[in-house]
């Protein structure tokens, strides 16, 4: 049963409706499409489904569908070439608050990103849509062929606490990173169980999930200065101004936790967990990252583009994820206009930070890369 706190964390976790995710997340399209290897690996070792059934692909964490498409074209072309003349359905999964308006505009070409989609482009391809959370289990048994999750699974059910003097898991310590760390290991059980059963004998699961690397990087995080020091130290500077209480201040905290490849592995590779005796086993893992793609635009501009310019163009991308944070954690008693004032004033102040000093600012994409297979 969904409680309070299930919905406060939900309404933290949706990504800025109305098209702006994928226009402002062109990193998380790179991110898919370097990975899309894999997906030609699935797509080359599953077995038939039986039957003559359809060949059931689904997206795990999609927001509006328009970051995998093109990836999720292309493993259509592939599999049209081994199963030929199979029906193929795509299931988008993603939580109730996400705004699948878009994502079925996305698909009809009437969003603003594609002129058409793999929809209008071949016959016999389905395209269906799930609004539950991807802890539990949402499609039927050994019906899955192939399962596919981008920058999705770092969310966690539910926040276990907030995170006392700073924002995010990755500035947290002590019982606070441990209540983060135990809802993180129980939920990816979860996922894997729940996608341990949809999956069909021989059914292969891509997974590229936000994650700390072997160096300690992570989003953000790489060689030059914290995003979520920043949000931090700009959230607190509201506060001590004033401009936001102190129980606002207390409330932003992101309800994700970054996993280390030796997280992410740990229940597939120790025989006895009910992951493994649920068919699971791993194929292969690696963590990498992938450049923000805005701060390599100012730095190939080389002079042609101001600091000003830089900052305008970086913000939105982490605006289209983090915005709903802050937004929620301002008391309700507030008037929308109230709220969408403060969050402007914050987001104005970090690209006003930028813009003073560009140097090493950058959202540079860390995540961990799985392929996962069910046992035949
Ligand atoms: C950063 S976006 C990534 C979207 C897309 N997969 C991509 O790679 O560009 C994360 C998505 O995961 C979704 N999400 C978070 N928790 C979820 C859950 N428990 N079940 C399903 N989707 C979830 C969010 O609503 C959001 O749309």
């Amino acid at each position: 049963m969904s409680t309070q706190k299930d919905q406060k964390t939900a309404a933290t976790v949706a990504m800025k409706g109305g098209g702006y995710y994928s226009e402002s997340t062109r990193g998380a399209k790179d991110v898919i499409d370097r990975a899309s290897a894999m997906l030609q690996d699935a797509a080359a070792t599953i077995p038939a489904p039986p039957n003559d059934t359809a060949v059931s692909i689904a997206d795990f964490g999609a927001a509006d569908g328009g970051t995998s498409q093109e990836a999720i074209r292309e493993l259509i072309v592939s599999l049209r070439k081994r199963f030929t003349g199979r029906q193929v359905l795509v299931t988008y999964t993603d939580l109730p608050s996400n705004d699948f308006s878009m994502l079925f505009k996305n698909m009809l070409g009437l969003g603003s990103e594609t002129a058409a989609s793999y929809l209008s482009e071949f016959d016999d391809v389905f395209v269906h849509a799930c609004g539950i959370g991807f802890h539990r289990q949402l499609l039927p048994n050994a019906s899955l062929d192939i399962g596919f999750s981008a920058t999705a699974m770092h969310y966690v059910s539910e926040k276990p606490c907030e995170i006392e003097n700073h924002v995010h898991m990755v500035g947290a310590s002590g019982e606070t990173l441990k209540a983060y760390a135990a809802r993180a290991k129980d939920d990816w059980n979860n996922i894997l169980l729940a996608r341990a059963a949809e999956l069909r004998p021989g059914g292969r699961l891509v997974f590229m999930n936000f994650g700390i690397d072997e160096e300690g990087r992570y989003l953000g995080n790489t060689d030059g200065v914290n995003m979520f020091d920043t949000f931090h130290s700009l959230w607190k500077g509201m506060a001590v101004e004033g401009l936001i209480t102190a129980d606002e201040y207390c409330d932003a905290s992101f309800s994700q936790f970054y996993r280390t490849k030796e997280e992410f592995c740990a229940p597939l590779l120790d025989e006895n967990s009910r992951v493994s005796e649920a068919g699971l086993k791993l194929i292969s893992a690696h963590t990498g990252m992938v450049r923000c793609p805005y701060r390599s635009a100012f730095d190939q501009a080389g002079g042609k583009m101001s600091a000003r310019e830089f900052a305008v163009s970086y913000i939105p991308t982490l605006r289209s994820w983090s915005e709903t944070v802050f937004a929620n954690a301002l008391d309700a008693g507030r008037s929308a206009q109230e709220r969408a004032a403060l969050v402007d004033t914050f987001y104005q102040r970090y690209e006003d930070l930028v813009a003073a000093n560009p140097d090493g600012h950058a959202m540079d994409y860390i995540h961990c890369y799985l392929a996962i297979e069910k046992e035949a």
